[in-house]
Parts: C-alpha cells; sequence; structure tokens
C-alpha cells in the first residue's frame, strides 16, 4: 500500500510523522475525503476548492496548487489500484514544539493522503438508516473541514451505542447536520437543509442534491429548520461523501416519516446514481 507524505509516494510502513506534529498534538490542520469511482475522483475540484478554503480560514498555507494536488492523488489512486473507495487528505500546522500560537513561516505543514477501498453502502441505501436527535456542543466554525472532530465523535459513538447509524444535531431547537453528514427534511415535496453558514459544513454532496433538486424542479429552500420539524417531515434524509443520499427512516426509536424510504428521497439516489457513472 502506497500513501503520500509531504508530496512523495511512499509505502504505509515507511511514513512516519513527529510526535509534535501539530495535527496530533492539537487537531491543527484540516482535511477532505473524496469519493473515487471508476478510477476516478468525484467532485475532486468542489472538495479541493473547500480544503483551500478550510486551510485559508485558519491560516494554514497550502504549498500546493489545486492542479497538483489533484494530480498527486490520482498518483496514489493509481498505484494502489482503487477502483471504488476514498482519497483521504489532510494538511497540518506542522511539526514544532508544542506551543499555542502558530510556528513561524519556516515551519512547513505536513501533507499526508492515501486511499481505500470503500464499497457503496448498498443496504442503507436501499433500506435506510435510523438515527438519534443528539444537542450539537460542537463549536460555531463547523464550516471549516477541521481535524478536531471531538464533538462529532462523541455524538456519533453515542449512535452507535444507541444501535444507531448517525446522530442528528441541534443547536436548541434548530438542527443543523448529522456528526458525518447533511440533513435534509421534505416536506409538501419540497426539500428544506440548513443554509451554509458557519453551523454546518457544506457538504459536497448536499451541494451536489441541491444542484439536482434544482436541475429536476424539485424545490428546495435552504432555510434552518426545528426538531419538530424534523420529526414531522414527510421524508428524511443524509447525504454524504460516502454515504451518497441515504434515507432515514427512524430518529430516536420513532418512525421517520411514514418509516420507509420516501419518493423523493428515492428520486434523489436515482438521480445521484446518474452522476456518479
Ligand atoms: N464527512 N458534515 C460533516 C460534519 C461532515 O464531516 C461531512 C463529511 C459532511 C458531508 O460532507 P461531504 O458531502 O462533503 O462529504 C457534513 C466526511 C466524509 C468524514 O469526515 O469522513
Amino acid at each position: 500500500e502506497f500513501v503520500m507524505l509531504n508530496g512523495e509516494v511512499m509505502s504505509r510502513e515507511t511514513a512516519k510523522v513527529d510526535i509534535e506534529d501539530r495535527g496530533y498534538q492539537f487537531g491543527d490542520g484540516v482535511y477532505e475525503v473524496i469519493r473515487v469511482y471508476n478510477r476516478k475522483l468525484f467532485t475532486a475540484a468542489e472538495h479541493l476548492r473547500r480544503l483551500e478554503e478550510s486551510a485559508k480560514k485558519v491560516g494554514i498555507n497550502v504549498p500546493y496548487s489545486i492542479d497538483e494536488i489533484q494530480s498527486m492523488l490520482e498518483e496514489l489512486i493509481e498505484r494502489n489500484k482503487i477502483v471504488l473507495g476514498i482519497v483521504y487528505l489532510q494538511f497540518t500546522r506542522g511539526i514544532s514544539p508544542r506551543k499555542h500560537t502558530f510556528p513561524g513561516e519556516e515551519v512547513a505543514p505536513t501533507f499526508v493522503a492515501y486511499t481505500r477501498h470503500v464499497g457503496r453502502p448498498a443496504e442503507k441505501l436501499e433500506k435506510g438508516m435510523k438515527a438519534i436527535t443528539e444537542e450539537d456542543i460542537r463549536w460555531l466554525r463547523c464550516d471549516i473541514k477541521s481535524l478536531n472532530l471531538l464533538g462529532n465523535l462523541l455524538a456519533s459513538q453515542k449512535a452507535a451505542e444507541s444501535g444507531c447509524d448517525e446522530a442528528i444535531l441541534h443547536r436548541g431547537e434548530t438542527v443543523t447536520e448529522g456528526s458525518h453528514t447533511n440533513v435534509s427534511i421534505v416536506v409538501d415535496g419540497k426539500v428544506v437543509t440548513h443554509a451554509a453558514d458557519n453551523f454546518i459544513l457544506n457538504g459536497i454532496s448536499r451541494q451536489k442534491m441541491l444542484e439536482i433538486c434544482r436541475r429536476n424542479d424539485v424545490p428546495v429552500i435552504e432555510r434552518n429548520f426545528t426538531v419538530d420539524e424534523l420529526l414531522k417531515a414527510d421524508e428524511v434524509f443524509l447525504t454524504g461523501t460516502t454515504i451518497e443520499v441515504v434515507p432515514v427512516i427512524e430518529i430516536d426509536g420513532k418512525p421517520a416519516g411514514n418509516g420507509k424510504p420516501g419518493p423523493v428521497t428515492r428520486k434523489l439516489q436515482q438521480w445521484f446514481e446518474d452522476e456518479i457513472k
């Protein structure tokens, strides 16, 4: 297995990062997960643009152009013969003695990327997922795809311990997003999803879904909705890089919508599948 460390392809065993890497000590870095379908990166430009934006928002200087990163990732996919899977990549603020303020310009970011075979979640796509609701205790810059994921992990773990696949987060009454997905509801044939502000990650799959809706004349509204609206919605679905568009059939042990994947979700799934072929 080959991985990428600071622009060099090497075997996984030889790729080592110092214990004082700021990603390791502080979660001081940003990342992306990009889908690979049929040996090719899916929506790479969108992911790499978001990576660049995340890095800029936290003041990490990415020393490569988007095109350079993309060719490196393509090389990795090719060397590892990935047909269906993901590429994970992250930039941390680099290696420097532990100190809360940023190191100087002389410290270069650490760039790591690797690939993994990941199948499409056939059963979840077909049958849907179960979710819990959970208070969103994360920070106020969820628009940054930061390595600091403890708030997300605590929620995700709680969902798993409740026998569910995802935690749907809410700040007070307002539903924000999932622990690692975006959440949308369908009400009277209209898709409603949280606006792309600082309270959510503006998912690339979310953006793709919105684009698909607009192209197919499915009304979409980007606005906040409440937990009550979530629980009373006709349909609930999640979007994300590895899961695509997945119906939610149960929330906190009660049926979501009518407890089965709904017709709008099914259409979106079909249209999404058309995109990846
Ligand atoms: N998760 N919201 C959060 C908090 C996420 O972590 C993710 C992605 C999404 C969906 O974004 P996208 O459609 O761009 O994948 C929304 C990635 C896959 C992860 O951390 O594994």
